[in-house]
């Protein structure tokens, strides 16, 4: 029975896939892949699961974060911990600022695969595959790079198991100990988001003397939970990666914690949205402002229809113009179906601009949709849990503004990404201070 459940997808619409040349390969690969170890244990989803009911009552905020697309090439030591990092700092200062403990979500281990809008692009005459990813094909504009390569989900996988042992490691081997809060910021450029990082580290490390003095250090000042997400595209790798849990007997997505479906792929007949209502994890849905209330009840049906806290998130991504317009109406779609879901705001994916060559987003546009999505739960009495952005640990210029004030002609300086612009390490410090001043007042 569960077995037929989990291939019902293959019944359904399956938008965004890549067009593999050899279908026998891609089946041999699929194979090997369910052969694999899983990269995560039922038990985990389970627990992030109470998470994510946690952050819908107000107990807990969650903090999502990571590249739009991990890299192979940049799935390197420094940058995977640079990223920790950065998650770390931010997740400090809210738990300190705003005295909210914090969900440590990577997007991270398995963000290797991009929808495009465009599934063909052209250059000088040249029509190949768009790059979707490190996932399926190369990024250089060739036809050996483009095609479409089973073997890479098998790298992906890789690059997945090694990021998340790193992850774990850092969580848990002492990196993450709250004794390390200004070391998180060794090496950084005097600036204001600094300073007041700095200030802050400062009062952390008194507070730690006091509680050490009191008797009152615990082990849990020195390690974090750190759990793995991304989004689920690429059908044939997260079925391979669906797995019966041996203890309860049920379906888990064992390559991340948490799942998420995008903007693109989110139609509620659709195989994306049927491969997940099979799963336990905790899931994920972006929610553009097309969205409609008819749409979102379905997805509340399929995705979880006996109303369980935590199992379902949206994730708003409306624009700043729009959030205070379009959110109202989701939010009341929401409540009249009255099963509960956890609210975040992924204030990127509705603020991206062409400058240029570039493809960017003006921090204003990202504060301002983060404020607008915090007053619009406030005024109507329903609770936003978390927030959902693209970050590096690194100092790009790939977002505009900020304390270092990163202008037009500033963006061709370090714009590394492959696919959208990530705020830089200090942009996404003064988000941290910026949401950690709402949740103030809020919590
Ligand atoms: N374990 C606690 C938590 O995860 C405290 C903590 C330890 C912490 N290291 C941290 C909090 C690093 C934020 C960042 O909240
Ligand atoms: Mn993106």
């Amino acid at each position: 029975m569960t077995r037929e459940l989990l291939s019902a997808w293959k019944e359904r619409s399956a938008k965004h896939q890549p067009a593999y040349p050899d279908a026998d390969f891609l089946g041999t690969t699929v194979d090997y892949l369910r052969s694999l170890p899983p990269l995560i244990f039922a038990g985990e989803a389970d627990s992030l699961t109470a998470e994510m009911a946690r952050a819908s009552r107000g107990e807990t905020f969650v903090l999502q974060g990571g590249d739009c697309a991990e890299s192979f090439v940049d799935a390197t030591a420094d940058r995977i911990r640079a990223k920790i990092r950065t998650i770390l700092q931010m997740a400090v200062v809210l738990t300190y600022s705003a005295s909210v403990p914090v969900v440590k979500l990577g997007r991270m281990a398995g963000q290797y695969a991009k929808p495009r809008s465009n599934p063909m692009e052209g250059r000088d005459g040249l029509e190949l595959p768009s790059y979707m990813g490190d996932a399926v094909n190369g990024h250089a504009f060739t036809p050996e790079a483009r095609t479409p390569d089973p073997h890479r989900l098998v790298e992906a996988y890789q690059h997945s198991a090694a990021t998340l042992n790193l992850i774990r490691a850092f969580a848990g081997g002492g990196f993450a100990d709250l004794a390390k809060v200004h070391e998180w910021n060794r090496g950084f450029s005097a600036n204001p988001a600094y300073h007041r990082y700095t200030a802050m580290a400062r009062e952390i490390d008194r507070a730690m003397q006091f509680m050490r003095a009191a008797g009152a250090y615990t082990d849990s000042l020195k390690t974090v939970d750190f759990y793995s997400s991304h989004e689920a595209l690429l059908l044939d790798y997260e079925d391979a990666m669906t797995r019966i849990d041996s203890r309860t007997g049920l379906p888990y997505n064992t390559g991340a914690h948490f799942l998420w479906i995008g903007e693109r792929t989110r139609d509620a007949d659709g195989a994306h949205v049927e491969m997940l209502s099979h799963v336990q994890n905790p899931i994920g849905v972006k929610l553009g402002p097309n969205a409609t209330t008819d749409e979102i009840r379905a997805l509340i049906d399929k995705l979880n229809p006996e109303g369980k806290e935590g199992r379902l998130t949206f994730i708003t991504r409306l624009g700043a113009e729009k959030v205070v317009d379009k959110l109202p109406e989701i939010i009341d779609a929401v409540r009249d179906d009255g099963r509960p879901v956890t609210w975040m705001c992924d204030p990127m994916h509705g603020n991206t601009i062409s400058v240029g060559d570039f493809k960017t987003r003006r921090l204003d546009d990202v504060l301002d949709e983060v404020r607008g999505f915090f007053r619009v739960h406030r005024e109507l009495g329903t609770i936003p849990g978390g927030l959902h952005i693209e970050l590096t640990g690194d100092d790009v210029t790939e977002v505009l503004g900020g304390s270092e004030a990163i202008v037009e002609a500033k963006l061709g300086e370090r714009y590394e990404t492959l696919v959208d612009p990530r705020l830089n390490h200090q942009q996404s410090l003064e988000l941290a201070f910026l949401v950690s001043e709402i949740l103030r007042e809020d919590f």
